[in-house]
């Protein structure tokens, strides 16, 4: 062969292998959170208009959604502005941030919904992590001791929602992540009881939420008398015996997060016990973001849940630092390709579409015909969140 053709040939070559190669994830969050800040800019343009609202998800002719303080979902646009400034270290994130994070602040206040815990760990809680502002602290603070009424002693629990005909005292999976602000309370004031009811509700829920398979209950309602569980339910699974996608993530998330906070080796073997039934789920697809339900009619064609995957992702990378090498591999292994996929223009938006939200395809309730398929603001957290954590490994590796 000629020496000109032999050279085009490994041209060729070298070029169609360096395409297949992938692209680094270091790259690829890079690109994530430079794109984030670039259309949560534009999502803070439209919301300098709306006072006292905060972004939820897009309406049907696919304009941005808001709700007031009190929807469940109020922190995490102010909680994701909070991360994208210490990502952009851009000022006009700062300010921001800090003006939409106090149209949250009346939530304090709150007892009629578990998810204070929610709403002020994203917003306040970040904001005082990056910025110290010394203000803050009194709005966690009377956030937790708001959440501690919801304490049920004789059951051991923080009551989720309010009592109904069907459930007298319902305790759902999410209200795991409710406890995260408890910790902070008790750190921050020496005050036990706070302790004593994140611990108290995180071990009734080891007790009475999970299967043998380590999967997860949705709803369990307990008698409010005596104590005892009454239904173990679901309000946004497929079944009661499903596994609900995101309350999977929630659980490994928030027993994660309670490792993290009090050492304690129950809360670790749990959140890896939670870890197996996830990784190793034969209906956890290729790209690993889960469909809406493990147990969802009609897998393979099912609807995904992109807030589950980002919520696993994150979940995940912060487990990855608490087992042996081996393991903790195989999980950022699942939160890379969750990464990349959310990533990827299957889920990833284009700059001024999708209300400007980040991620496409997520789902709020299926049997309530809710947000079926479409962008929701904690998605957008949890990725960002998920994008954040595993940087901060990969920059601590190539230090
Ligand atoms: N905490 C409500 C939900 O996950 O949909």
């Amino acid at each position: 062969m000629k020496t000109r053709l032999k050279i085009f040939l490994a041209a060729i070559l070298f070029i169609a292998i360096s395409c297949s190669k992938e692209k680094p994830i270091d790259k690829i969050i890079d690109e994530s959170l430079s794109f984030a800040v670039k259309q949560y800019s534009l999502m803070t343009d439209t919301m300098k208009n709306k006072p006292d609202q905060l972004p939820r998800t897009i309406t049907a002719e696919g304009r941005l959604k808001t709700e007031n303080s009190h929807w469940w979902t109020s922190g995490f646009y102010p909680g994701s502005l909070w991360y994208l400034y210490e990502y952009s270290n851009n000022p006009e994130f700062k300010a921001d941030a800090t003006g939409i994070t106090a149209r949250v602040e009346q939530e304090k206040y709150t007892t009629n919904s578990h998810d204070v815990g929610f709403i002020l760990n994203c917003s306040f809680g970040n904001g005082l992590r990056l910025t110290g502002e010394e203000a803050y602290n009194e709005v966690l603070l009377t956030g937790a001791k708001s959440l501690s009424t919801r304490f049920r002693p004789n059951i051991g629990c923080i009551q989720s929602w309010g009592s109904s005909k069907k459930w007298q005292c319902p305790v759902i999976i999410d209200n795991m992540m409710n406890l995260e602000l408890l910790m902070w309370a008790f750190k921050k004031s020496g005050d036990s009881s706070f302790y004593k009811i994140a611990l108290s509700h995180a071990d009734t829920t080891i007790k009475y939420h999970f299967r043998s398979d380590f999967s997860t209950y949705h709803v369990v309602s307990y008698d409010t008398v005596t104590g005892k569980v009454e239904a173990r339910q679901t309000a946004q699974g497929f079944s009661d015996s499903s596994a609900w996608s995101r309350g999977q993530s929630w659980g490994l998330y928030g027993y994660t997060m309670m490792y993290r906070e009090t050492g304690l080796d129950r809360y670790l073997q749990q959140a890896r016990h939670i870890a197996g039934f996830l990784t190793s789920n034969p209906n956890l697809p290729e790209d690993k973001i889960p469909y809406w339900d493990f147990n969802a009619p009609g897998i393979p064609n099912a609807t995904r849940d992109a807030s589950a995957g980002a919520i696993m992702a994150s979940a995940l990378i912060e487990l990855s630092s608490f087992v042996g090498k081996e393991e903790g591999e195989r999980y950022l292994k699942v939160a890379e390709t969750q990464i990349r996929t959310l990533a990827s223009p299957m889920y990833m938006a284009k700059l001024g579409e999708n209300g400007d939200f980040l991620l496409m395809h997520s789902v709020g309730s299926i049997p309530a015909n809710s947000e079926v398929d479409v962008p929701l603001t904690y998605a957008d957290y949890y990725f960002i969140e998920a994008c954040m954590r595993y940087r901060k490994i990969l920059n601590a590796e190539s230090k």
